[in-house]
């Protein structure tokens, strides 16, 4: 995606129900967006989706989300090994397959 404000609410819980064992959205440093607010609007979308994956009897953390720049090479790799072990301690994603019937989540 171009900005973390295009990533949906949607296509997030898609990647649940489709058993993903976790997704992690990362953008811009605030302030650093190109089109200007769309990390404001990833992050607040990010705080309202935990809590709809927590409805569903999804684990919140299996949601990441940090702040890190193109430049930031060495920090994006220990960030996604850092979420890639909190993920395998969770272990897999206990309702892949079992989302079929779970509310819809867009417009947000
Ligand atoms: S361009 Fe919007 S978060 Fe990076």
């Amino acid at each position: 995606m171009p900005c973390s404000g295009r990533v949906e609410a949607e296509f997030i819980v898609i990647a649940f129900k489709n058993g993903a064992d976790g997704v992690f959205v990362s953008g811009c440093r605030p302030g650093d967006c190109h089109y200007k607010e769309g990390n404001y609007k990833a992050a607040r979308r990010f705080h309202l989706l935990k809590r709809v994956l927590t409805s569903m009897g999804i684990e919140p953390e299996r949601l990441g989300m940090a702040w890190i720049s193109g430049s930031e090479g060495k920090r994006f790799a220990e960030t996604m090994t850092e979420f890639d072990k909190l993920i395998r301690e969770l272990g897999p994603n206990t309702l892949k397959g079992s989302l079929a019937h779970s509310p819809e989540v867009s417009g947000w």
